[in-house]
């Protein structure tokens, strides 16, 4: 039986800081209000294009595994805010990286995109289609936010992470893993002015207009999570009470806990850096994976949830055996 482990693992933060008092210097918001509604204090914002962040990202993630970038078989690349979408852009890092044995290519299925990537990845690992491939979430929301938008422009941040998975006799990487999505909702979350549909409603990049339910989306974002998970772990035949670490999708704090909080998991067991990063969109689960790795909280043998949700509505929950 073959496995699909992660063996290397890296991320690209951008270093230019946008905190909340900066934002309320031209949104009518407070800290306060953001902190007390979202968990969220300060986001990065990237002055660099999407391929720069993830070729950091993955070059870390490649030197971590040991593996030389020509070993590299498959390139899956998560994001909802590709510098282009033809050609995409898993392609221009195959380039950087010189992975020039790699296919490559772009999901998107926004906030969960690393994630469905992850698993597309493993199932290729497993079934001997690829034997190394490098999954990469990233995300460079701030060029398509509309900045006098308070709902949304408070929410969001830019960053990148990478892991590399290699196939493996032992039984680690994911090992169950529920997806779902609840269409009916698709319009609860929509970016107009993003994409083919609106090239004759003059808006041009940076001239986005966001249709997005906060409360429905909450809602839905909690029940999703939760289920996804409660399958997962039922899948992999874990009990919640085994669980090591939980690492969700960084959207909101509040979410966050009322996931937690269903399934009865303590938050000292939950991995959070929504406060500092904001929602990363695909980016959120593995640069939080990597800075758990680095602060020692994921060891060998480590049992770790990953619920996330995103737009779409897309759900899903990973269990992965370190
Ligand atoms: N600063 C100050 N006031 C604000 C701001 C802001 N940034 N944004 C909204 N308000 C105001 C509203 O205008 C409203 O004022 P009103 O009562 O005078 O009309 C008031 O605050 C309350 O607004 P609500 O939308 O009801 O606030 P709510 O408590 O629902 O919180 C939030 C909004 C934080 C967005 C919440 O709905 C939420 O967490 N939703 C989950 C969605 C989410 O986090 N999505 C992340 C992206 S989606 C994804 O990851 C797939």
């Amino acid at each position: 039986m073959t496995y699909a482990a992660i063996t290397g693992w890296g991320k690209c933060m951008p270093p230019a800081i946008l905190d909340n008092a900066g934002l309320a210097t031209f949104l009518d918001t407070t800290d306060d209000w953001i902190t007390s509604r979202t968990g969220i204090r300060e986001r990065r914002i990237s002055h660099v294009p999407m391929t720069v962040l993830s070729h950091i990202a993955a070059a870390r993630a490649l030197a971590c595994a040991g593996l030389d970038p020509a070993d590299v078989d498959l390139i899956v690349l998560g994001t909802v805010s590709a510098d282009e979408h033809v050609p995409n852009t898993a392609s221009a890092v195959q380039i950087l990286l010189g992975a020039n044995n790699a296919a490559a290519m772009d999901i998107n299925t926004a906030c969960t995109s690393f994630l469905y990537g992850l698993t597309s990845a493993s199932a290729m690992v497993r079934t001997g289609v690829v034997r190394n491939a490098v999954v990469i979430g990233v995300e460079g929301i701030s060029p398509y936010m509309d900045w006098s938008n308070r709902n949304v422009a408070v929410l969001f941040g830019d960053g990148a992470a990478a892991v590399v998975i290699q196939a493996s006799d032992k039984p680690e990487g994911v090992i169950a893993e529920k997806l779902g999505c609840y269409a009916d909702a698709r319009h609860t979350l929509r970016v107009r002015g993003m994409g083919a549909a609106w090239c004759n409603h003059d808006l041009q990049l940076g001239d986005t207009r966001w249709d997005f339910d906060g409360q429905e989306i909450f809602k839905r974002a909690v029940v999703g999570m939760s289920d996804a998970s409660e399958s997962a772990l039922q899948r992999a035949g874990v009990e919640t009470s085994q669980v090591d670490l939980v690492i969700p999708h960084q959207a909101n704090l509040r979410i966050i806990e009322a996931v937690a909080k269903r399934a009865g998991l303590p938050m000292d067991r939950v991995f959070v850096t929504v406060q500092r990063y904001g929602n990363m969109s695909s980016a959120t689960v593995p640069v939080a994976l990597v800075e758990a790795i680095e602060e020692g909280r994921v060891k060998p043998g480590s049992l770790l949830l990953t619920p996330a949700f995103g737009a779409g509505l897309t759900w899903c929950a990973h269990v992965i055996r370190w």
